[in-house]
Parts: C-alpha cells; sequence; structure tokens
C-alpha cells in the first residue's frame, strides 16, 4: 500500500481539487498520510495568487527535498508533485528551482495524474502537464466520494473572464467555465447521501454561473432554487463578482431560507480611481447601492469582502476612500492584502507602485477597521438565538463545534450528539474568533424513534 500525502493552499477551489485527487489515486492503491516523512507520494496543491503564497511552495519543496534524501538512503523512493496555480503559472521553471519535483500539473490536468506517476516510474525524469484540455475538467474526473463532511464544497463554476489588472486567476484557471446543471445536481444528491448538510457551491465566480439546464440555461439563483428542495441541506456560495449580482440572486437570498444570510462580495478598493485601474468595471457608488438592495431583501444578511491596498498609484486620498466605503458598509467579516506584483499582469507593469512602508501602514490601519466591525457585528449576537449546524467534536467532552448561519463558528457542550444536525442555540459569550452558546432546548438523542 503506497501513501499519500496532499498539502492544499489557497482558495477553497484547491481543497475541493485536493479531494477530487485522493479520489483519483485512493482507488489505485494509495491510502492517505498526515506525514510527509511516510509519503510514497506528495502533492503540494498551490496558490499563486500574492508572490507570498507562492514563496512558500518553494520553502516547503527545500524540506521535501531532505525527506526525500532521507527516505532514499532507506531504499524508499518519493514522487513530489506540484499542483494548482504555481504549476500552471510556472511550469517547468519548478522542476529548475527544485529538481527533486518529479511532476508539475495543472488545474485542468488532474485527470492525467495516474499516467503521469506511471510514466515516470517506467521511463524516470520528470513529468509536465499544464494544457486546457478541450476534455472539461470534470467530466474526466472521478465521482466525489469518501471523506465527505458535515459542511461540503462543490465547485459548479471555474476560472475568470473579469481580467481584473492584478489577478492571475485568468491566466492559471483559464476562461469561465460553468458545469451543467445535471452534473452539479448529481453530485450534490451524492454528497448529501454521504452526510453532507450545508454545500458551498463554489466558483471564481460563482454568480456568473450559467450552466446548461434542462431547458435552457440556468443562473446560480435557479441552482441554488433546485438545490434548496433537498431536505435540511443548507447553501452557500462563494466567491461572487459585484457586477454579476443579479437580481434574482438578490431575490433568492429575501425567498429561500436555505439560503446561508451570508455574501461574501468582495470590493477591492473605494476610489473610483483604483477601481478604474484595477479593471473592476464598477465604481463604489455602484457597490454601495448594490449593498442596499441586498440588504432591503435580506436585512440581517452578514457581509464579507476582500480589498487590497497598495495597488499601483494609490495615493493616501484613494486609500481614505477606501476606509470611508468599509465605514459605510460595515463588515462581519473581510480579508485585506498588500498589493503583490505578480508576473505577466498588467498591473505589474503600471507606474506608480506603492513603497512597502505606506503599504504596511495602510494594512494596519484597515484591518484594525475591519477587527473592530467584525468584533461589533460579533459583539450583536449576544442574547441571540441562533440555529446552529454542528459539523464536529470540539475539545471537550460531548462539546460539538457547529456554524451559525453567519458562519461563525458556535462551541456548545452537550451537544456531542448533534453533529449533522440543526438546534437552536442561543449565545452567551463572544471569544475572539468564534462564539459560545448552550442549547435552547434538550435535543434527544435520536429525532425521530
Ligand atoms: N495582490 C494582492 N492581493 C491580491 N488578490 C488577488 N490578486 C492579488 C494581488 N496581486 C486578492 C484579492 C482577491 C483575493 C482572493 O486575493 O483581494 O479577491
Ligand atoms: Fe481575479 Fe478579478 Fe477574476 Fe476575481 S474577478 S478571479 S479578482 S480577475
Amino acid at each position: 500500500m503506497q501513501k499519500l500525502y496532499i498539502k492544499t493552499y489557497g482558495c477553497q477551489m484547491n481543497v475541493y481539487d485536493s479531494a477530487r485527487m485522493a479520489d483519483l489515486l485512493v482507488p489505485l492503491g494509495m491510502t492517505p498520510t498526515d506525514d510527509p516523512a511516510d509519503a510514497d507520494m506528495v502533492i503540494l496543491n498551490t496558490c499563486h495568487i500574492r508572490e507570498k503564497a507562492a514563496e512558500k511552495v518553494y520553502s516547503e519543496l527545500g524540506r521535501l527535498k531532505i525527506v526525500k534524501q532521507t527516505r532514499a538512503r532507506a531504499g524508499k523512493p518519493t514522487v513530489i508533485a506540484v499542483a494548482g496555480c504555481v504549476a500552471q503559472a510556472e511550469g517547468e521553471e519548478i522542476i529548475a528551482r527544485q529538481p527533486a519535483v518529479d511532476i508539475v500539473v495543472g488545474p485542468q490536468s488532474y485527470a492525467r495524474l495516474p499516467q503521469m506517476i506511471a510514466e515516470i516510474a517506467r521511463k524516470g525524469g520528470h513529468a509536465l502537464d499544464t494544457d486546457f484540455p478541450a476534455v472539461a475538467k470534470f467530466d474526466s474526473l472521478p465521482e466525489a466520494h469518501g471523506g465527505v463532511g458535515v459542511s461540503a464544497f462543490l465547485t459548479v463554476q471555474e476560472g475568470c473572464d473579469k481580467f481584473c489588472t492584478y489577478c492571475v486567476v485568468p491566466y492559471t484557471r483559464g476562461a469561465e467555465y460553468s458545469r451543467p446543471v445535471k452534473d452539479v445536481l448529481d453530485e450534490a444528491m451524492r454528497l448529501y447521501d454521504e452526510g453532507a448538510r450545508e454545500i458551498t457551491l463554489l466558483g471564481q465566480n460563482v454568480n456568473a454561473y450559467r450552466g446548461e439546464g434542462p431547458s435552457g440555461e440556468w443562473s446560480l439563483a435557479t441552482l441554488i432554487c433546485a438545490l434548496a428542495k433537498m431536505k435540511d441541506l443548507r447553501l452557500r456560495y462563494v466567491t461572487s463578482h459585484p457586477r454579476d449580482m443579479g437580481d434574482d440572486l438578490i431575490e433568492a437570498h429575501r425567498d429561500i431560507a436555505a439560503l446561508m444570510p451570508y455574501l461574501h462580495l468582495p470590493v477591492q478598493a473605494g476610489s473610483d480611481k483604483i477601481l478604474a485601474a484595477m479593471n473592476r468595471g464598477h465604481k463604489a457608488a455602484d457597490y454601495l447601492r448594490l449593498v442596499e438592495r441586498i440588504r432591503a431583501a435580506r436585512s440581517d444578511i452578514a457581509l464579507s469582502g476582500d480589498f487590497i491596498v497598495g495597488f499601483p498609484g494609490e495615493s493616501d486620498e484613494d486609500f481614505r476612500a477606501t476606509v470611508k466605503l468599509v465605514e459605510a458598509v460595515g463588515y462581519a467579516s473581510a480579508y485585506s492584502f498588500k498589493y503583490s506584483a505578480r508576473p505577466g499582469t498588467p498591473a505589474a507593469a503600471m507606474a506608480g507602485h506603492v513603497p512597502d512602508a505606506a503599504k504596511n501602514a495602510r494594512l494596519q490601519e484597515l484591518q484594525a477597521l475591519l477587527t473592530r466591525q467584525q468584533a461589533a457585528f460579533n459583539q450583536a449576537c449576544l442574547g441571540k438565538t441562533f440555529s446552529v449546524l454542528f459539523e464536529r467534536p470540539g475539545r471537550k467532552k460531548n462539546q460539538a463545534v457547529g456554524r451559525s448561519p453567519y458562519l461563525q463558528p458556535v462551541h456548545v457542550e452537550n451537544a456531542g450528539h448533534l453533529i449533522g444536525r440543526v438546534a437552536d442555540v442561543v449565545i452567551e459569550a463572544v471569544l475572539p474568533n468564534s462564539l459560545k452558546g448552550a442549547l435552547r432546548q434538550e435535543v434527544p438523542i435520536c429525532p425521530n424513534p
């Protein structure tokens, strides 16, 4: 029996892809391990979005090279594969920089992993595949199975046609592609049968979903309506572009109880000049109007966002516009990053790169504001009753950890028997990164005797 170690970097799409790679390799006789030193095959599923993310991969490869040498001395060969967006973006350069790497495979070519492994076993040397094959990725990967948790991911859309000037995604993940409705519904059914009670629909531009349906194209809202018919299933989706936030999707937040009141809607910046330079295709006021319409449909919705500070040409005044926008919206959670020049993207060649010291100061100020907003959002939950979906046991005996509708982790005592079920929880305390609550009513061990 061969051992397989997969390390995942970056977004949830990579988490999903790593699970698909395991689904592909386990039937060929590999068992997952958490210990790279014990692994006959190591896969790093990588992220190229910022320089730091890509550099982490090379540090890990340096460590793995030593592991590979140690294992080789004990007569145990190791195959090292680099998958994901660094593989797609850097291709052969990876092998030039770290010759211990045997396989480089881009996100569209995972189905070829078994052949690539066989190829290097037979011929030695390296194997590389960063093509965008004509056969859709999802048609050639095996069905999802095994290891499905209470909360599962399902990729419905991949790639991006927006070409924000800072972003590598259109180059590493290719053009927008939506999976056909039937494939998505079938996969959702399988996840449900294996115990998933919450499905997060994934896509780099998920709200641009246009899947081939039984009678014409389906939007994300139509897909969500269909999935909401499955009993006791919660739905979420991520990540959305403001320009693709259709009326039907906003209405879905009003009308569909299964759709959780949480929306990740990145705006990146608050200055119209910077939004234009980023090629975002909307102004700050458009975003604020959109937020108003979403809140009119679902007043309690928790909003989350992504921000970039120090984009080329960003002045102090531009940054103040970002702060103003954040103050106007009030986020429940958010991610913020220093602009990182990515080779080959238009912004990397723009004038006016911002010095690191200014980027640091802006990031610190923005993060402090976003942290205060998150704390205020959490504090306002105190004393409220939430329906919590329990996902896993907690650290303490008979404790369980679940998620509120707003995606906050909630720790609850005497709830060990509730994994996979939803119960009403009164929020009693706000901890730094989670909430603590108590069951509103005792919930029997067996729901339907
Ligand atoms: N530099 C910094 N942050 C970036 N992001 C994407 N590209 C870059 C970059 N070059 C951020 C955006 C995006 C998130 C996933 O990563 O905020 O929404
Ligand atoms: Fe990148 Fe912009 Fe596409 Fe998002 S919408 S993946 S930031 S190009």
